[in-house]
C-alpha cells in the first residue's frame, strides 16, 4: 500500500510510466475535481483512494485584483491540486466557481510548494462570500470593502515590519477584532531572510487575518533575497505575494495601486528603481493622471523605507526615492504617506521640502509589527520642529476614512497583550483644503 502511494505521488509529480492502478488512481481524482467545477454533488470516496495532506490548501490569503475582483492564494504541497475557488454567499452553497493557475519556485535546494492564484470577478461590494480552495479545503470567508466612491467610509488596518514573533501574533489578534476592512503592510513580512521555510510558518500565522479581509502588502528589505547569478531578488515575494500590478498598469509586481471606497492608494516600491527614468517612476506619473478625486478624493501612499522619520536607525534609506518622488506626490496632493522599515512609532506635521508644510503629506512610520529585530530606541534630538509623536513600542494602526473630508489616524501600543490608543489625530483631506 505505501509503496503504491509512494508510486502514485511520483507518478503525479513526474509523470513518468504508471501503472494501470495508478492512473485509476488519478482518473478519480480529476472526476472529482470536474465534478466539483460542474456543482455536482461530489460522491463519497472510495475507501482505498488517498488524498492526503497534500492537497490541503494552508497559507490563504486575499487581495483586492481590480474594481470588483479578489485575488486568492494558498499553497498545496502537490503541484497538480487544482487551481480553483468555489464560492457563494451562503455557507455551504458554492453556486460560483473560478479558475487560475498555480506555480513554485526554486530557490538553492529548496523547492516551494504550488503557490496558487485564482481571481474571483464581478463581487459586490460590502458582502461576505464563503469560500473553498482547491478540491481538499476547509470553508474559508472574507468580506469586500465597501463600494468605490467618495459617499462611502472605509477603514485600513496597518502595520509593518511584521516577522513572526509573540508581539506579531499579539497584534495579529488585536486587529482581528478590530472592524476594519483592508489590511495596508508597508513592507518586511515574514523576516525569512533566505531560510524559505520561514515564509511558509509566516504564511500560515497570517492566514486567519489574510484570509478574511484583504492583505496588501508592499515589499521591504527583507523581501530582497538574491544570491548573484543564482535567484534574482524577489524571487520568494513575487510568486508568494501576488498583488494587483497587472490591473493596476504596472510592469512590476514590486508597486501597484489599488481602490477601496472613495481612496486611492499607492503601493510603492522602495527597492525597485525609483529614479526619474525608472519604470516605476513613469507608470506612477501615469497612474496619478488617472486618479479622479471626485471619486476618490483621498491619495495615500504607501512603501518600505521612510521619508520624514527621527530615529537614529536607518537614517538617509528612503532619502533616493523622497528626493526622486516628493515633489510628484506633492503636486498631486497626496494626502498621507505610510513607511515602515525603522522599527517605532512616528507621526509628522503635514511636510514638504524638509519642513513643515499646510499642503504638505502627514507621514507617518509603523514598523512596529513585532518583528523579531526589536525596537529602535534612539531618536535624534533636539526633535524636529515636523516630529509630531514619536515612540519605540510595538502597536499597529487603524486610519478610518469617514467621508470625502475628514479621516481619524489612532495608533494602538501593544503591550502585555492589550492595545491602548496612544496616539491619534483627524485629518483634513488636501482637495477640500482651499488654499493648497
Ligand atoms: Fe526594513
Amino acid at each position: 500500500m505505501f509503496a503504491c502511494l509512494i508510486s502514485y505521488f511520483t507518478c503525479i509529480r513526474v509523470w513518468l510510466t504508471c501503472s494501470a492502478k495508478e492512473m485509476a488512481a488519478m482518473f478519480w481524482h480529476w472526476l472529482g475535481v470536474i465534478s466539483l467545477l460542474l456543482g455536482f454533488q461530489q460522491p463519497s470516496l472510495r475507501s482505498d483512494l488517498f488524498l492526503s495532506h497534500r492537497f490541503i490548501p494552508s497559507q490563504v490569503h486575499i487581495s483586492l485584483a481590480g474594481s470588483n475582483g479578489m485575488r486568492v492564494s494558498w499553497v498545496t504541497i502537490d503541484p497538480l491540486s487544482p487551481s480553483v475557488v468555489v464560492f457563494g454567499t451562503k455557507s455551504g452553497i458554492y453556486d460560483r466557481v473560478a479558475i487560475g493557475d498555480s506555480e513554485s519556485y526554486d530557490f538553492l535546494l529548496y523547492r516551494s510548494g504550488q503557490v496558487h492564484n485564482v481571481v474571483l470577478y464581478n463581487l459586490s461590494a460590502s458582502t461576505t462570500y464563503f469560500y473553498k480552495c482547491g478540491y481538499e479545503s476547509l470553508e474559508y470567508m472574507f468580506k469586500t470593502p465597501p463600494a468605490i466612491g467618495f459617499e462611502t467610509s472605509v477603514t485600513f488596518a496597518v502595520a509593518g515590519d511584521l516577522g513572526q514573533t509573540d508581539d506579531t501574533y499579539s497584534i495579529l489578534n488585536r486587529i482581528q477584532q478590530t472592524d476594519y476592512d483592508v489590511f495596508l503592510l508597508p513592507g518586511d513580512l515574514s523576516y525569512a531572510d533566505y531560510y524559505q521555510p520561514l515564509w511558509d510558518s509566516f504564511g500560515s500565522l497570517i492566514e486567519p487575518v489574510a484570509s478574511s479581509k484583504p492583505f496588501m502588502v508592499t515589499h521591504g528589505n527583507h523581501e530582497k533575497e538574491s544570491v548573484p547569478l543564482l535567484v534574482d531578488p524577489f524571487r520568494s515575494y513575487n510568486t508568494r505575494w501576488k498583488m494587483p500590478y497587472k490591473e493596476s498598469g504596472s510592469d512590476s509586481n514590486l508597486y501597484y495601486s489599488f481602490e477601496a471606497a472613495g481612496v486611492h492608494v499607492l503601493m510603492l516600491g522602495s527597492y525597485a528603481h525609483v529614479g526619474r527614468n525608472s519604470n516605476q517612476y513613469k507608470w506612477l506619473q501615469a497612474d496619478l493622471a488617472n486618479v479622479d478625486r471626485s471619486k476618490t478624493p483621498w491619495l495615500i501612499a504607501v512603501l518600505h523605507a521612510p521619508w520624514y522619520n527621527s530615529n537614529c536607525k536607518h537614517r538617509g534609506d528612503g532619502d533616493e526615492m523622497m528626493k526622486s518622488m516628493e515633489s510628484l506626490l506633492h503636486k498631486a496632493k497626496v494626502d498621507i504617506l505610510i513607511g515602515g522599515h525603522v522599527h517605532a512609532y512616528e507621526r509628522t506635521s503635514r511636510v514638504f521640502n524638509g519642513r513643515s508644510d499646510s499642503c504638505g503629506i502627514v507621514h507617518i512610520t509603523v514598523g512596529v509589527g513585532g518583528n523579531r529585530e526589536g525596537l529602535a530606541n534612539r531618536f535624534l534630538q533636539p526633535t524636529p520642529e515636523w516630529s509630531l509623536y514619536r515612540e519605540a513600542s510595538y502597536g499597529f494602526g487603524s486610519l478610518k476614512i469617514l467621508n470625502a473630508t475628514h479621516a481619524h489616524w489612532s495608533w494602538y501600543r501593544n503591550k502585555d497583550d492589550n492595545s491602548v490608543m496612544a496616539d491619534e489625530t483627524w485629518i483634513q483631506n488636501k482637495v477640500s483644503l482651499h488654499a493648497c
